[in-house]
């Protein structure tokens, strides 16, 4: 049986406080966690497959025109080499992921430097990419457009607008105002895990291991993209070495597999060289931000400017949503928030990591940190004063918000002192030292799932659905729902996940899969309970269940006894619904940073960096921890190292590989200290959980931003801060 709910009203009995078991919330480890340090988890590529064919992409070495003759003969002499496959079926970008159809694109129509044209399959991966080295293409050039990227002659068309009062008029009365524009530049997803398919043919179905995050869309894309009815594409994802957004579309890599399969009768698989993920997958967006910030001589904003101008490829829909936590966060009853988009013949802009507040909280924070200068309070005090009492334009309430508390506990945890700030007070040696700070916050989204939940006759569960864990900890967390709601420990329930053949989960996208799977769980729990209660004869508010007992009254019953020998197996269906449209619902936070900038090299350490935030009930104290570290992480390098430098002549990436696409290391990360503010938010799903993993990097990066600025007097507006652009404005030691 099927329990469905569509969430129109927030849920308040709070029922996982009133459970038994007591494992939510608990610092549980991932099940998963023993077999990938053990190197025995399988990721897409390590699947055995007799017969197994290797391919390699051929990609594009112009910006733009087209593939006029690719010479097989070039290669298909060459020791090994099977076939060359240059088919419009191969789609030559990832898509969006949530579309549910792969994007239209004539391979040879190449718009991006890097484009995959080609696969060369071969019996080796040496063969394959040997040949695909020396495969001859003549192409025909075109002009691209590859102008500067943040220069305001491009032409724009605005994707997103709120107008609201008379901006202008709100920065002329100000009692104190900025105006300001900041730049980031593109960031790659960078997983550890690139992209990889292998694809086989059963019969008339096509099976393929691929590193995804999002399935049920996926089957639809790759269906689509190779002409199959949806029904005969069976993808298996069950660990996923890290996506940050690159990997919730399909990507050019399972369809060329896919092809090729169904071409040549046999499994193929390809693995994208680390140069390709750079490439061909998606970045996030460059950005340049132009912040207008009016307030009264208080601090209290009256005028709210956030403008942006983004890029993406000719034709691609999405553009990265810069103003999204302006709409909602700070007060302001002038505003002008925009998004204007303008076309780059350089690779698809797409979701990376927390897509919108992770480029927009960090130029809205640093920006902020600049009015409270000028106010002469403490960044935390204006922050504070600008919480606005209900959402700014569409007048709808917040649902639980513990944004000042978090400014609170993080500011105690990190020994902040806010009074009297001034830049370049403190030396140590040849370091200059200050402390900065930034709010977090991401929207809390939710989208539809299902899980199937079986409570088995020997009293153990298993937990079904092609949700991905993407390194996140879903394993962890929807086994810790499953077993508080029914009473056992979660090593007593087996979580089976990234098989598109198991009910349709979220998938791992938008943060919204703890939250709306874990509602699936739930949901199918709660039918498994009634079920229990009426053969014990009870209500389920009467049935307390704990370690595989069944309890009501004076009566207790181990579970394969009331079981009988029968399973007892239900779907959980949760759709997000009006409770969406009727509260303003997200994370929050606050980041404390301490960082050391070198009076003579302008290199930045980052000393010391905290972290406070409030996600709604704490599933996993462990995982949600972890989620929060490591979108700090992200926060160092988008402050001080991430860039994708493309060449300014035909658009090829310059550093496209780990070792000069600069990811913040051991080194370059101090302790982080994160603490959890935690609170109940029944909006946000029965749960009462929200979204964790992208809060921790909206924001971060302006913290550091702030305490650079705090330290040496030096306001860098481009990201990432490089030593150069400090060394440029930096005082004579
Ligand atoms: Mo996320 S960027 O929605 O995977």
């Amino acid at each position: 049986m099927t329990r469905s709910l569509t969430y129109d009203q927030p849920d308040e009995r709070n029922r996982l406080d009133h459970m038994a078991q007591g494992v939510i919330g608990q610092p549980l480890d991932r099940p998963d966690g023993p077999a990938k340090v053990a190197g025995i988890a399988p990721y897409a590529a390590e699947y055995l497959v007799p017969g197994c064919l290797e391919g390699v992409l051929v990609t594009a070495t112009i910006t733009k025109g087209h593939v006029e003759d690719i010479d097989q003969s070039s290669v298909l002499t060459m020791p090994g080499v099977i076939a060359v496959i240059s088919d419009d079926r191969m789609t030559a970008r990832s898509a969006q992921g949530g579309a549910g159809k792969a994007p239209v694109q004539q391979v040879r129509n190449v718009q991006y430097y890097g484009q995959p044209i080609a696969l060369v399959v071969a019996e080796t991966f040496e063969q394959a990419r040997d040949a695909a080295k020396h495969l001859r293409v003549r192409y025909r050039r075109e002009e691209g457009a590859l102008t500067d990227q943040h220069s305001p002659d491009a032409e724009f068309e605005t994707t997103d607008q709120v107008v609201q009062g008379d901006l202008d008029r709100a920065m002329q009365e100000a009692a104190h105002s900025v105006d300001v524009t900041y730049t980031t530049e593109c960031h790659n997803s960078a997983p550890m895990e690139p992209h990889a398919s292998i694809a086989q043919w059963d019969g008339d179905r096509l099976t393929v291991h691929s590193s995804l995050q999002m399935l049920k869309y996926n089957v639809k894309e790759l269906a689509d993209a190779v002409d199959l009815p949806p029904e005969k594409v069976h993808l298996l994802s069950p660990y996923v070495g890290g996506g940050f957004g690159s990997k919730l579309g399909i990507s050019v890599e399972g369809v060329a597999a896919s092809v090729a399969a169904m071409e040549l009768g046999r499994p193929v698989r390809v693995v994208q060289l680390r140069q390709q993920v750079f490439h061909c997958v998606i970045r996030r967006s460059e950005t340049t931000q132009r912040l207008r910030l009016a307030a009264d001589a208080e601090g209290r904003l009256i005028g709210f400017g956030h403008e942006a101008r983004v890029s993406n490829l000719p034709g691609e829909k999405f553009a990265e949503p810069v103003t999204q936590a302006s709409k909602f966060l700070y007060r302001g009853e002038n505003r002008t928030l925009r998004i204007d988009l303008t076309r780059l013949n350089l690779v698809t802009a797409g979701s990376v990591r927390a897509p919108g507040e992770a480029v927009g909280m960090q130029a809205l924070e640093s920006a902020m940190d600049e009015l409270a200068y000028k106010v002469g309070i403490d960044p935390v005090e204006l922050r504070r004063r600008n919480i606005p009492e209900r959402h700014p334009s569409k007048d709808i309430p917040y649902s639980s918000r513990k944004l000042e508390e978090c400014l609170k506990v993080g500011a105690e945890r990190f020994g902040w002192d806010g009074a009297h700030r001034r830049a370049r007070q403190t030396r140590e040696g040849e370091w200059w030292i200050g402390t900065g700070m930034a709010t977090a916050t991401r929207v809390h989204n939710l989208n539809e799932a299902e899980a199937r939940v079986t409570l088995c006759p020997d009293g153990t569960a298993i937990v079904a659905s092609d949700m991905t864990d993407i390194g996140t900890g879903t394993y962890a967390v929807l086994g810790q729902v499953a077993g508080e709601m029914l009473g056992l420990d979660p090593k007593n329930v087996l979580v089976r996940l990234g098989d598109s053949s198991f009910p349709p989960g979220a998938g791992s996208g938008g943060s919204w899969g703890a939250p709306s799977t874990g509602s699936a769980v739930f949901l199918a729990c709660e039918a498994i309970r009634e079920q229990l209660a009426r053969r014990l004869g009870c209500t389920d508010e009467e049935l307390t269940l704990k370690d595989g007992f069944a309890t009501a009254g004076n009566r207790r019953v181990a579970l394969p006894d009331l079981l009988q020998g029968e399973a007892i197996e239900e779907i959980g269906h949760f759709e997000e619904g009006k409770t969406a449209e009727e509260f303003s619902a997200a994370m929050y936070g606050a980041f404390f940073a301490e960082v050391a900038v070198n009076a003579y090299t302008g290199e930045t350490r980052v000393r010391r960096f905290t972290g406070a935030f409030s996600l709604g009930r704490v599933l996993n104290h462990k995982t949600a921890t972890s989620q929060c570290m490591g979108g700090m992480v992200w926060g160092i390098g988008s402050a001080l190292t991430e860039e994708m430098v493309f060449d300014a002549r035909d658009g090829h990436i310059a550093n496209p590989d780990l070792a000069e696409y600069h990811l913040p290391v051991n080194l370059d990360v101090p302790h982080l200290d994160v603490v959890l503010v935690e609170e109940r938010d029944a909006v946000a799903s029965p749960l009462q959980a929200k979204g964790v993993g992208e809060l921790g990097i909206c924001g971060a990066a302006g913290a550091i931003c702030n305490a650079i600025y705090h330290a040496c007097g030096v306001r860098v507006r481009s990201f990432p801060i490089t030593p150069d652009k400090l060394i440029a404005q930096l005082p004579e030691v």
